[in-house]
């Protein structure tokens, strides 16, 4: 089965993306074939700072490569070095309804949070169909917030496929329900735009600082707590196996909880989990040339598979004239 996903270097890489995303896809690479991008191209939609764009999207190479995507076994890339990515999005373009469009809601989240939308933030899902489409693509991990623009790629290969014959494989997401929405610590969707997350890799000092500002309510200590409506609960959850979840519920029911101590474990639980990834990203930020040397092959492996269906594509709609 071909797994194919892809994360924005708009920021610092945060558990959302890691549960979500991140840690599945490096499972997938044993069994599947893997696709997996830094997607640079859509980060241009939001992110002006082109140093920080090119800081961002080694240092998300970084995290991914230290979390265990093996380049032997999975194809990495970054999105820019695969331009047939752009031209296939033209094509997509002409058979992307408007209304299709208007209808996304990450667009009218955006719109709604201030941001200027220009067009490259409209037809954001008409490029995201093409990252899809362009492999063949079969399974998509991604969290819930994204169902919508996998069911808009779906969308947009039918459309393609009718008005010029079989050419795109149909993508499906794949959303498990424990990790479909990471709350943040404020209890918003984990999301580097709302400046909320808990980072995979930062110092221990900044670690505790997020963790002791998750949002919590004001039950008094000697009463039990509900853990089904707390952040907290949720985001330590996450690091738990299903027995470690009830014996924390007990304890949320248990009177004496004190939000505080829980967040001092949890401290230490992240930081901990992370510990062994931390040494190989330090090594890896400071290597650049063997990271350029990964992303330079993943690029090949990625070129050849999205020529096919580039030709294709370009055949069936009568772009080559000559034959
Ligand atoms: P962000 O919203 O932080 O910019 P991206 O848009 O780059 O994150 O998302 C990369 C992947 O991580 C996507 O599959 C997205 O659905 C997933 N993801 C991001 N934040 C969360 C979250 N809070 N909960 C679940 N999945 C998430
Ligand atoms: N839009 C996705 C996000 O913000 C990132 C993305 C771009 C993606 N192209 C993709 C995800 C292709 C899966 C497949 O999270």
């Amino acid at each position: 089965m071909r797994v194919l996903s892809g994360i924005q270097p708009s920021g610092s890489l945060h558990l959302g993306n890691y549960f979500a995303m991140m840690q599945r896809m490096i499972t997938y690479q044993q069994e599947h074939e893997l696709f997996c991008f830094i997607v640079n191209y859509h980060a241009l939609t939001t992110l002006f700072d082109s140093k920080l764009l090119r800081e961002n999207t080694f240092s998300a190479a970084c995290d991914f490569l230290s979390l265990g995507i093996d380049p032997e076994k999975a194809i990495f890339w970054v999105q820019s070095d695969v331009p047939e990515v752009a031209e296939l999005t033209w094509l997509l373009s002409n058979v992307t309804g408007l209304g299709l469009l208007e209808r996304a809601h990450s667009y009218k989240d955006k719109l709604a949070r201030g941001i200027k939308p220009n067009h490259g933030l409209f037809s954001y899902p008409v490029l995201m169909a093409a990252d899809i489409l362009l492999y063949g693509s079969e399974r998509i991990p991604v969290g819930k917030d994204q169902k919508q623009h996998v069911e808009m790629t779906r969308d947009i290969a039918i459309s393609f496929n009718n008005t010029y014959g079989e050419t795109f494989v149909l993508p499906e997401p794949e959303i498990p329900d424990d990790v479909a929405t990471v709350p943040g610590i404020d209890g918003q969707k984990m999301s580097k735009s709302y400046n909320n997350t808990i980072k995979i890799f930062c110092s221990e000092e900044e670690l505790r600082e997020r963790v002791m500002c998750i949002k919590t309510d004001s039950t008094p200590v000697m009463a039990p707590k509900n853990p089904d409506t707390c952040i907290l609960f949720a985001i330590y959850s996450l690091f738990l196996d299903e027995a470690q979840q009830v014996r924390l519920r007990e304890r949320y029911l248990t009177p004496g909880l004190k939000y505080s101590e829980i967040k001092k474990e949890l401290i230490g639980i992240i930081w901990e989990y992370f510990a062994p990834y931390r040494k190989k990203r330090e090594a890896l930020l400071k290597n650049r040339d063997e990271v350029h040397q990964i992303l330079k092959v993943g690029m090949e492996k990625a070129r050849a598979i999205a020529g096919e269906y580039l030709s294709k594509a370009r055949h069936n709609a009568g772009l080559d004239y000559w034959i």
